[in-house]
């Protein structure tokens, strides 16, 4: 059964999009929408220890200027202030593509340890390669406080938390589930928009299938809260549904799709995708937890576009 709504009164002051409690109240689930990158992140707390993970946090950039910006992350600020939630975790469910993460930034004045999937290493060695990084960059998931394995489990104040690897999308993907809600990543999208691209490094469309069958293995009321919409025109922005809903409506993994007929459609489709806009920015600050690369001798960091190498179309 889907937990009852119960609003936060101050919420609405800072833009924050309706949270949602169990029943007893105790664990809440408050989204923020990015409309710039339609990257959902969320505080997740158990609101009798006061004691809360961030999921996915968003650090903003301006491309033209190559300005951040932290008006995303002072919503979320705001929020963990006016209920008084103590930071546990900053928890990122891969090295996106598609926003910078504020992770670093949140971490210098709220605490918390930054936690991500194992199999980051395998991420941060491809792009040290591909960015051609500094000799002191080190693919060994040490930027990270924390690299979860599979099936691991953790808690939030008295809730317990689990980890679970859903590679696909990247090497390294994981899930966070906490009662009957799960975190999925980018693994399903909203039903009418499908399912999260394979084309990346590492990438593999059959992994994906199979890391969302695991999630849709989950009993059918289990709210899944995606970290990513793209609404198609005429929806406003959506980011929770249950497995019921994914198994009888997703565009591409509704059931009766089969292992072979996703990989072609998804392989298809990921042919005619463009690169994401912030994939080059993104990836070479996600990789270091959400820090910048580190200043050279003038003070200033600098981010680095390797030319002609990514981006090529197949076929
Ligand atoms: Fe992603």
């Amino acid at each position: 059964m889907n937990a009852p709504l119960v609003p936060h009164a101050s919420d609405s002051a800072i833009g924050a999009a309706q949270p949602t409690s169990t029943a007893d109240g105790r664990l809440s689930i408050s989204p923020f929408f990015d409309p710039r990158t339609g990257t959902i992140t969320y505080v997740v707390a158990d609101m009798v220890e006061r004691q809360a993970a961030l999921i996915d946090p968003v650090l903003d950039f301006d491309m033209k200027s190559g300005r951040t910006s932290t008006a995303q992350a002072e919503r979320v600020l705001a929020h963990l202030a006016a209920h008084e939630l103590q930071v546990q975790w900053i928890l990122e469910t891969h090295a996106h593509a598609d926003h910078l993460s504020s992770a670093h930034w949140l971490q210098e004045r709220v605490g918390g340890r930054i936690g991500i999937g194992e199999h980051i290493t395998q991420v941060q060695a491809v792009f040290r390669k591909l960015y051609h990084l500094e000799r002191g960059f080190l693919p060994d998931g040490r930027q990270f406080d924390h690299l979860f394995k599979d099936d691991e489990v953790f808690r939030i104040g008295g809730l317990e938390m689990r980890a679970l690897l859903v590679p696909g999308h990247t090497p390294a993907d994981i899930a966070f589930e906490i009662g009957d809600a799960i975190f999925i990543g980018d693994t399903l999208f909203m039903p009418d928009v499908g399912t999260a691209r394979c084309d990346f490094p590492g990438g593999d469309a059959a992994t994906l299938y199979r890391s969302i069958r695991r999630l849709l293995d989950r009993p059918p009321a289990t709210r899944l809260f995606m970290c990513h919409d793209y609404p198609p025109d005429g929806r406003e922005p959506a980011w929770e549904t249950t497995v019921a809903e994914q198994r009888a409506r997703n565009l591409h993994v509704h059931d009766g799709v089969d292992e072979a007929a996703f990989v072609e459609l998804r392989t298809r489709r990921d042919a005619t995708l463009d690169v994401p806009v912030l994939i080059l920015p993104a990836i070479q600050v996600n990789i270091r937890a959400g820090q910048l690369p580190p200043p050279e001798d003038d003070g200033v960091s600098y981010l680095k576009i390797p030319l002609n190498v990514i981006g090529q179309r197949k076929g």
